[in-house]
């Protein structure tokens, strides 16, 4: 049965912790599909670990199409989300329901996610009242890298911390299905957790959110780049990709690649035929 925002808020009642995970092609939204994770984002993270950008603020709308393409095609259950990538939401809101009306269309995608908070949330309501389901985002919001002086904690003193709990309400007032909330502190986490009607989805946020993200990259241990302190690598699958990767050169060098059990072959009168002609 496919994850649908109803699953969601049965499994928040229920008290059943929810798991979502980024993807970017087919390959990857087979492996978490299969793993049994209820949501799959198409995160604009993909930027940084799939084309090798510094942050996610170059990435664009065709290029969340073109991968959400891909990862519906992969997906059999889960709920996947497209993000919105910078400036695709910011400028009007005719614009955002424009833009998140061709992400669901364009990719078959049930769903679009968005950063901000009470600054979003008129935008928010538009794209709702459109018919489109919108995953909020709050804390550190990696597209405005810019303005918070870099990957940074949010909300550890109370003035942040009051603006973060009012962004969590305006968001479920203006009919968000479920919010991501990125590097804040757990106690402040948990408060809203228990306040908010839809579920929270927490990365670097405390055990007590109604559910969980991470980045595919981070969870299978993929990259060797930059680690957050709140990613746990449940793989460590990059040396042993590279160390696959370096047997394979060296069979080819040796021509012990491809052996006979990897080779077709043909009838011998055949080729000697051949071989007196040519
Ligand atoms: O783009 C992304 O991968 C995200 C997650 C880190 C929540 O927004």
């Amino acid at each position: 049965m496919k994850i649908t925002t109803a699953t969601l808020m049965d499994m928040k009642s229920k008290k059943e912790k929810i798991t979502m995970a980024t993807a970017y092609d087919y390959a990857s939204a087979r492996v978490v599909d299969d793993a049994g994770v209820e949501m799959i984002l198409v995160g604009d993270s993909l930027g940084m670990v799939v084309l090798g950008y510094e942050n996610t603020l170059s990435v664009t709308l065709n290029d969340m199409i073109h991968h959400g393409k891909a990862v519906v095609r992969g997906t059999k259950q889960a709920m996947v989300v497209i993000d919105l990538p910078f400036m695709t939401y910011q400028v009007s809101k005719e614009e955002a329901v424009r833009n998140a009306g061709r992400a669901i269309q364009e990719t078959g995608a049930p769903a679009v996610k968005l950063e901000g908070g009470e600054d979003m949330a008129k935008t928010v309501e538009k794209i709702v009242r459109a018919g489109i389901p919108v995953v909020g985002h709050i804390g550190l919001t990696p597209q405005s890298v810019g303005q918070m002086g870099g990957f940074k904690v949010q909300g550890k003193n109370e003035k942040v911390a009051r603006q973060l709990i009012k962004d969590a309400f305006a968001l479920e007032e203006a009919g968000a299905c479920s919010i991501v909330i990125e590097a804040i502190p757990r106690q402040l986490a948990e408060l809203i957790t228990e306040k908010l009607t839809i579920p929270t989805i927490g990365i670097g946020a405390g055990v007590n959110c109604d559910g969980q993200v991470l980045v595919y990259h981070d969870i299978l241990g993929l990259q060797t780049d930059m680690r957050p302190k709140f990613v746990k690598q449940f793989g460590a699958f990059y040396n042993p990709m590279v160390s696959a990767m370096q047997s394979y050169v060296q069979e080819v060098k040796a021509s012990s690649f491809p052996s006979v059990e990897h080779t077709f072959t043909m009838d011998d009168e055949i080729i000697a035929k051949l071989r007196e002609k040519y």
